[in-house]
């Protein structure tokens, strides 16, 4: 069976894993996964990659049928969720972006992992890591190789919308780290935790770096613990990563970096919803506009627009007009408070057991476990 022949991958997606390579679509099977002790080293038995949403093609599923992107488009003040910046160039854009001197948060949080993923491993034991948001998966070669000298099984979930990514970052990995077993989720963060198995490891540990945790707002962050909360038992772990506010200059800037990749990966969404959408955006008439909103501790990434025109949406018969001047918000970025942010997670019964932050305080991580609900609420 090949993937062009899987009538409905999100539906099936529960009993078959669906391989890169056409013509291996297979039957999940669960107890592959079941000797944890012994390494393996035949790749394909290491890797299940399955596909929960297919965002190559429109479908009916709500998690990618565009329904947002009507939602977003046709209220007075223009929206579009930052999902879409991750295409397979978006996510080589995001790279980029991580290496600019401008943009602190990467190598910070990177540093606060390579100093502290050791003490993680010792608290959470040995243990399942789930990542939301994985992308290249670079950080979590700091945990993995915590886990590996303390001579635990690994294995990793990593979940993406962004399948190229995933499927490449997964390969890296296999190859780096003999024992590791890898099942990666292509999906939204919503329809991933809903459908993650119990743990076959003593326990697991649910995390979320990058500080993307700030590209959604208030109630979406409080919906998105209440998440975290349902996927994890009680014991289990959650470790989250968030940028902390810091004066408006140097947040500007690294939204702003001096090479202009930013302004390319916020104009790629439109590129990205063309393909996805038979669109015809033009990127020319369209310029990127990042400024720090510090009433509300948030940077607010906008595109807009240099002229008044309408764009067409032909895959989802919609027609999009814009006044000169006028902007479409593609992404919030929050800025938090350490001790604001802690009292959010533990008022969903994420009890911060350990914060780690860097020199400067810029970036934190904080490692919580899940409590019997009803405890802090
Ligand atoms: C800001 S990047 C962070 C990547 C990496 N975790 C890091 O710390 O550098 C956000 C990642 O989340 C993924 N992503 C964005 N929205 C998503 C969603 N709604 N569900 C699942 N993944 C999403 C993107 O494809 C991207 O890889």
């Amino acid at each position: 069976m090949s993937l062009k022949h899987l009538a409905n991958p999100y539906v099936e997606g529960n009993f078959y894993v669906v391989f890169w390579e056409e013509n291996k679509v297979r039957n999940v099977n669960q107890s592959a996964f079941g000797a944890y002790s012994k390494p393996r080293f035949l790749t394909e038995d290491r890797l299940q990659i399955k596909q929960l949403i297919n965002l190559s093609v429109p479908s009916k599923s709500e998690e990618d049928a565009g329904n947002d992107v009507i939602q977003g488009l046709t209220q007075s003040f223009k929206t579009l969720p930052p999902k879409y910046f991750y295409d397979d160039p978006g996510s080589k854009l995001f790279e980029q972006i991580c290496e600019l001197p401008e943009y602190y948060p990467t190598r910070t949080e990177t540093e606060i992992l390579r100093q502290y993923a050791g003490e993680i491993a010792q608290i959470t034991g040995a243990c399942e890591l789930v990542e939301l948001g994985s992308g290249s998966s670079t950080k979590t070669r700091t945990l993995l190789n915590a886990y590996e000298a303390l001579n635990y099984p690994l294995r990793y979930l990593p979940i993406d919308v962004s399948s190229g990514i995933l499927k490449s970052s997964a390969e890296q990995l296999l190859r780096d780290y003999p024992s590791l077993q890898i099942l990666g989720l292509v999906s939204t963060y919503e329809l991933a935790l809903q459908q993650l198995m119990p743990t076959q490891l003593p326990t697991r540990m649910i995390f979320f770096l990058g500080s993307t945790l700030g590209n959604l707002n208030r109630q979406e962050c409080e919906a998105f613990f209440s998440q975290i909360t349902a996927a994890l038992s009680v014991g289990e772990y959650f470790l989250l990563g968030v940028d902390l506010q810091k004066s408006k200059q140097l947040l500007e800037a690294a939204y702003n970096d001096n090479q202009g990749v930013t302004a390319e990966f916020n104009l790629n969404m439109l590129k990205h919803l063309n393909r996805r959408f038979e669109g015809n955006f033009d990127t020319e008439q369209f310029e990127h506009w990042a400024f720090y909103n510090e009433n509300l501790h948030q940077i607010e990434m906008h595109l807009r627009s240099l002229r008044a025109q309408t764009v067409r949406l032909k895959a989802l018969d919609l027609s999009v007009n814009f006044e000169a001047g006028e902007t479409i918000l593609t992404e919030i970025s929050r800025k938090f408070n350490l001790n604001v942010v802690q009292q959010e997670l533990e008022a969903k019964s994420l009890k911060p057991l350990q914060v780690w932050t860097d020199s400067k305080q810029w970036f934190g991580v904080i490692l919580c476990q899940m409590q019997p609900k009803g405890i802090n609420q």
